[in-house]
């Protein structure tokens, strides 16, 4: 396996594998248009307030002073047709605006560990799950699945042809890494609102805090109002709710999210992000997101966001998936005719 480290910069050898990796994320029924994967989005504005003790933990200046956002929601899927109802995996991307046109970026989802520890075994991961035809399982395949305690294939959804459940799960099976993503990917189902989820970066990073002490820490945003999903023996599957539910929501007044962050210690893996901390770990409050604005979507399906637009007081781990998604994410925004990344970062 190839490591990156912090000097590897955009090697070669680096950006090609992203290359595969979006061509690997492309659906057949995508849009080719819009983003690969996390195709549909729903952008909106406001603010976060650091908490009295952030700077102490983390010196970045998000940290230190309020400071505007941006934020996109989104459904993971790369299918072409918006499918807010179905079950998957949701995104939460937010720019924090610092001074001098500075930005820094903290990409979140709602699974807590991600499907592979490694660029190259996320490309095999991508062309394993690629869309399939679906079938629904025999209750004797549902038994089966019972007794290996692996959850079974989900049930078709009505207009469902494809899906890449099958091979997720098939994947799963043959690399135990992979169990924790896929398991719970495959039963996560919809929540009721975007901002009835919690969101989590996976990645650890390095944080600097006041005093210049530095600590591994992973971040994750948790809904102030609560996580909530669909009932899927009482409510009706919809296509096209989210937006309207967050421009609904919105008209009310800001709706909160806190910012955790946990902090790893000696024997936790910094590095694997398949690998949950322990659920004991500290967890430092470092402030309050209030979104307030909806955002016309012009505004934010161009946008980019990428992993890596960091600032100083927080710096990249080695982990590998993190390396190699700074280069996917500008591969795909550039075939998509994306805003190009405000890459003022540091490294
Ligand atoms: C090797 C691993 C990964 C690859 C290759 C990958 C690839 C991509 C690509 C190509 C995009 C579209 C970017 C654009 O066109 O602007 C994207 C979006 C996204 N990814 Fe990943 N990804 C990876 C891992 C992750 C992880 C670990 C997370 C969880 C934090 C994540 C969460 C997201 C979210 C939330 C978006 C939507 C961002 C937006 O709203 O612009 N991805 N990913």
């Amino acid at each position: 396996m190839r490591r990156w480290t912090v000097g590897d910069g955009m090697g070669e050898q680096h950006r090609n594998l992203a290359r595969k990796l979006v061509t690997a994320l492309q659906r057949k029924d995508g849009d080719r248009d819009k983003r690969p994967v996390h195709t549909f989005g729903t952008g909106a504005s406001g603010h976060f307030e650091p908490s009295p003790v952030a700077a102490n933990f983390c010196d970045a200046e998000h940290f230190r002073v309020r400071t505007n956002t941006t934020i996109r929601f989104s459904n993971g899927s790369g299918s072409g047709v918006r499918r807010d109802g179905w079950s998957d995996v949701r995104g939460m991307a937010t720019r924090f605006h610092l001074s001098d046109n500075k930005a820094t970026d903290l990409i979140g989802m709602t699974l807590p560990v991600f499907f592979t520890p490694d660029g190259e075994s996320f490309l095999k991961f991508a062309v394993e799950a690629r869309p399939k035809p679906v079938q629904r399982e025999t209750p004797w395949q549902k038994f089966r699945d019972m007794l290996r305690l692996t959850p079974p294939a989900p049930d078709p959804y009505a207009g469902e042809t494809i899906s890449p459940d099958a091979g997720a799960i098939a994947f799963a099976h043959q690399h135990d890494y992979a169990r924790a993503g896929v398991f719970q990917a495959a039963t996560i189902g919809a929540p009721t609102s975007y901002l009835r989820a919690a969101y989590h970066a996976v990645h650890s990073f390095v944080a600097t805090g006041a005093d210049g002490v530095q600590r591994w820490v992973r971040f994750s945003w948790q809904p102030v109002s609560g996580v909530l999903t669909t009932d899927p023996e009482k409510d009706p599957v919809v296509d096209d709710y989210l937006q309207k539910e967050l421009a609904q929501r919105l008209r009310k007044g800001p709706a909160l999210f806190s910012l955790m962050m946990q902090i790893g210690e000696v024997g936790d893996d910094f590095n694997d992000p398949t690998r949950a901390w322990p659920p004991h770990r500290m967890r430092i409050m470092m402030g309050t997101l209030y979104v307030e604005t909806i955002l016309d979507d012009t505004t934010t399906e161009k946008l980019s966001f990428n992993p890596h637009l960091l600032t100083k007081g927080i710096a990249p781990s080695e982990d590998q998936v993190l390396w190699v998604r700074k280069s996917a994410y500008e591969v795909s925004s550039g075939r998509r005719r994306g805003t190009p990344c405000p890459f003022h970062g540091e490294p």
